[in-house]
């Protein structure tokens, strides 16, 4: 059996520091996008674009509440890079839509709902399971929608989305193995079956309202939901969460080799 390996918050705000100095999208290009791509794509491409435009002060709020009861300082400056990066997401997209000349959305029900339940939600845990839920159905959307285009900016765009999500999941995970080791064996169990209802019926929510980019991307329901239970697995499954934990020492040469997810 593995042990799941934690990085500090320290270790963390290293990593977003360093990761954010690389710049992996060639702004020179021309969007090169053709009807059919837009038709299958826009849609999508412009709710994603507000849903990672979040000011993220929810979070911030629910991170400094908890660090201050874990006594843990470095872990809301941790969050607050995180959330930067989403932003850096959100921003890159709303260019590329400036670029082909297409609106940046100010409302979408998806976003709607998950603004609600931001806005009420000052509990880390339900943070963690939430973001970890989106961000594993944003690493299958964003690959989806770099297959369903020839545009090299497009794609380029959404191979560093991908870059940075995937250590994004491990630094969420990370938390939520945290916050689930110290619950007693009752609360593990509720806890256990909550979080892999919630996060499969978002699944069905985003298949539904993504469904045409999916499909662009070459990708029908089963296997996208058969993606989608595989990094349940990964992220909230037994294995993962009743594991024996190893505290090791913070390394950023670990951290960026084991990110990937
Ligand atoms: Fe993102």
């Amino acid at each position: 059996m593995n042990n799941m390996k934690i990085h500090s918050s320290t270790s963390w705000t290293n990593y977003f520091t360093k990761n954010s100095s690389i710049k992996r999208v060639n702004w020179e290009l021309e969007p090169n996008i053709t009807k059919l791509e837009r038709n299958n794509i826009l849609k999508s491409l412009q709710a994603w674009q507000l849903g990672e435009t979040s000011e993220g002060e929810h979070l911030i709020h629910a991170a400094g509440k908890y660090a201050t009861e874990i006594n843990d300082n470095e872990y809301p400056y941790a969050v607050k890079l995180f959330i930067k990066e989403e932003q850096k997401h959100g921003n890159n997209l709303g260019k590329y839509l400036d670029l082909i000349k297409e609106r940046r959305i100010k409302k979408d029900w998806g976003d709607t709902m998950f603004r609600k339940i931001r806005y009420y939600n000052t509990n880390m845990e339900l943070w963690t399971i939430a973001v970890i839920t989106v961000k594993s159905a944003a690493q299958i959307f964003y690959q989806a929608l770099k297959d369903a285009t020839q545009c090299t900016l497009l794609k380029q765009i959404c191979t560093d989305i991908l870059i940075d999500e995937a250590a994004h999941i491990t630094f969420q995970k990370e938390r939520l193995y945290i916050i689930f080791s110290q619950k007693n064996s009752i609360s593990k169990f509720v806890a256990y079956h909550a979080y892999s209802c919630f996060f499969i019926c978002t699944s069905l929510v985003v298949w539904f309202a993504h469904k045409k980019l999916f499909n662009a991307g070459r990708l029908n329901f089963s296997r996208y939901f058969n993606k989608m239970k595989f990094k349940l697995g990964k992220v909230a499954g037994k294995s993962v969460l009743y594991n024996q934990e190893e505290r090791q020492k913070p390394s950023i040469i670990e951290l960026n080799r084991s990110h990937s997810i």
